[in-house]
């Protein structure tokens, strides 16, 4: 396939196989299992990773059982993020914000009270009613050219338009940029959130990898995305969440005096690191730890052992289909979200029930399968269903605490 950034051609970096869509959660057991190839490839030329295969957006995300959760972890970035967009003056009181993707308005919900307006746009009509409920006007429709008359009849010009999570969810995000830029006033900013591809590839967090990850940024190719719509990055923000997240900053203005030290100094660290041998290294843990994550698992069946997995997660489905873990061996799953309650992660068919069930159950090991919140799900584990409990830690490599 040709590179989706810059058009040159790519090569295969990983196959993981048949897989079902991860968030594409079962109604039962019984439901059949739908799936679809999952490779990850390289682009040489602008060092842009990507999947080989994309899937319909529609069919991914006009019903969508992701929302965003409840969590300390997230409230912090989201105080984090907000201090950093005041502090450097792209937000002020006077500012209207459009957040591409907002889910159920939570980063929102943050900059409301400080700025003039706020409205999110987000595909998933169920997630953008709920949204509503508390208080974030939200368009239920796609980013794109074709959005940008609705935004503006509802919110006026955006100053800021925020993207989190969202722009490598796309199998063509020259599409959301094209947005962007004709949204965006010349003083306006671009602010993306996305999983860093370096602390993916260095961390071995093989579940990022799904069939929504479209894209897995670096620096160097989002600079390309970004020329291609006249907008020029003018800072970066590192970030521990989800695994380690990396958000650009761009703007239609060029000036040479915008330009943050951030990114000469993230440029140059990427340059040095992102190269074939980290990522074949990459290849190569993912196929470790899959083969050291079955041995540890059936062993501790075999020896008796009762596991349930905890964090419902779209890498909880990359892990467990990779790896070959189905009910059998970890019949359940345990979850705060109520609407994945009931369900079943596809293909392993391992059932999701309400975290309190598990601290009632007091299963022998956690298979920690949100590793993104792990100490978060550690100290709640220990808290309710005793300190004996002992986790599954599989990545960066597989351990047991
Ligand atoms: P998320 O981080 O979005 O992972 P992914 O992008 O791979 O789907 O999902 C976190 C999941 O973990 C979500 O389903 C809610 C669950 N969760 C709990 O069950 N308990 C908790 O305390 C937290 C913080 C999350």
């Amino acid at each position: 396939m040709p590179c989706r950034i810059c058009g040159q051609s790519t090569r295969t970096v990983l196959d993981l196989g048949e897989m079902p869509p991860a968030n594409g959660l079962k109604e039962a057991k019984e439901d059949p299992d739908v799936v679809h190839p999952l490779v990850l490839e390289n682009c040489e030329s602008c060092k842009n990773i990507q999947l080989r295969d994309c899937l319909d957006a529609a069919q991914l995300y006009r019903h969508y059982l992701y929302l965003t959760p409840e969590s300390p972890t997230l409230s912090k970035h989201y105080e984090d993020l907000t201090a950093h967009l005041y502090r450097e003056g792209y937000v002020s009181a006077d500012s209207r914000v459009l957040e591409i993707g907002s889910n159920v308005g939570h980063f929102l919900k943050y900059l409301q009270p400080g700025v003039k307006k706020v409205m999110g746009i987000d595909p998933a009509e169920n997630v953008c009613r709920i949204a509503e409920d508390h208080g974030v006007e939200t368009l239920p429709e796609f980013f794109g050219l074709d959005a940008v008359e609705p935004v503006r009849e509802r919110l006026g010009d955006p100053s800021i338009i925020v993207a989190r999570h969202c722009c490598a969810h796309n199998e063509n995000p020259h599409s959301i940029l094209e947005g962007v830029a004709a949204l965006l006033p010349d003083d306006g900013y671009f602010v993306m959130e996305n999983a860093y591809v370096l602390d993916t590839l260095k961390q071995t967090d093989f579940g990022q990898i799904y069939h929504e990850h479209m894209f897995y940024f670096a620096i160097q190719p989002v600079m390309r995305l970004f020329e291609a719509h006249d907008l020029k990055l003018i800072d970066v923000v590192m970030s521990p969440i989800h695994g380690g997240s990396i958000v650009f900053i761009a703007s239609p203005n060029r000036s040479a005096d915008q330009e943050r030290p951030s990114v000469a100094h993230y440029l140059g660290e990427e340059t040095k690191a992102l190269d074939r041998a980290l990522i074949e290294g990459f290849a190569e843990h993912v196929r470790t730890i899959a083969r050291d994550l079955t041995q540890q698992v059936n062993g501790l069946v075999d020896e008796g052992a009762s596991i349930w997995a905890y964090g419902a997660t779209a890498k909880a489905a990359t892990l467990l289909n990779y790896v070959g873990i189905t009910d059998q061996l970890v019949p359940y799953c345990a979850d705060s979200t109520p609407i994945k309650h009931g369900k079943f992660i596809p293909m392993a068919n391992v059932e999701i029930r309400p975290e309190q069930e598990a601290f009632a159950a007091k299963p022998d090991y956690f298979l920690i399968t949100a590793w993104n919140y792990k100490d978060e799900l550690i100290a709640k584990a220990k808290h309710f269903a005793g300190p004996e409990c002992r986790f599954i830690i599989p990545v960066p490599e597989v351990r047991i605490i």
